[in-house]
């Protein structure tokens, strides 16, 4: 016997009946079609599968759909349709910056990350903040340097109003050698009275 549920997903309303038993996940690829919510292991451990509900990030393989009832989901889907036809600046921001390889883990960061950029609204996020933000995510490829740094492309492109702090050297003032005095030569003054 299902249960009726009501739950808005990337801005369409559906309204359905699931088994109690289904997770959000499945409930997400198999009935509503939405594939790019990937699954990696089930066990809330790689955060491929995370989604964005009520504004937050959740790992959808961890919630059962009843639980989502009467929420707002947005999936990798949503996130590009946000982009009104274009990329979403998150998006973009891994394509420029070459924040992945298999991109399995992709959508799952992707979803983080919006999360944590909206709450947060700084166009200028630390290194910390954005691998702490995503440290329930796992990436087996690329390793996360290029994450972050497509996280803090799209953290300027959402929010920029001040450029990036820009990193420079100490500034060394510069060593000059002493100024010699220049030699004084006495000038002797002809018809000059007495
Ligand atoms: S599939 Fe949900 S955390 Fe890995
Ligand atoms: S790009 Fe392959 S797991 Fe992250």
């Amino acid at each position: 016997m299902g249960e009726k549920i009501h739950l808005v997903v990337n801005g369409a309303e559906v309204d359905t009946e699931v088994e109690p038993r289904l997770l959000l996940a499945h409930f997400l690829r198999d009935v509503c079609n939405l594939t790019g919510t990937h699954v990696g292991c089930d066990t809330t451990s790689c955060g491929a599968c995370t989604v964005v509900m009520n504004g937050k990030a959740v790992k959808s393989c961890t919630l059962f759909t009843v639980q989502a009832n009467d929420a707002r989901i947005l999936t990798v889907e949503g996130l590009a349709n946000l982009g009104d036809g274009k990329l979403h600046p998150l998006q973009e921001g891994f394509h420029m910056e070459h924040g992945l390889q298999c991109g399995f883990c992709t959508p799952g960061m992707e979803m983080t990350a919006y999360a944590f950029l909206t709450k947060t609204q700084d166009p200028n996020p630390t290194e910390e903040e954005i691998r702490w933000a995503i440290s329930g995510n796992l990436c087996r490829c690329t390793g996360y340097m290029n994450i972050v740094k497509a996280i803090r492309y799209a953290a300027q492109k959402m929010y920029a109003a001040q450029p990036a702090p820009v990193e420079r050297p100490t500034a060394v003032a510069p060593v000059t050698a002493p100024q010699q005095e220049p030699e004084r030569v006495p000038v002797r003054v002809q018809g000059g009275g007495e």
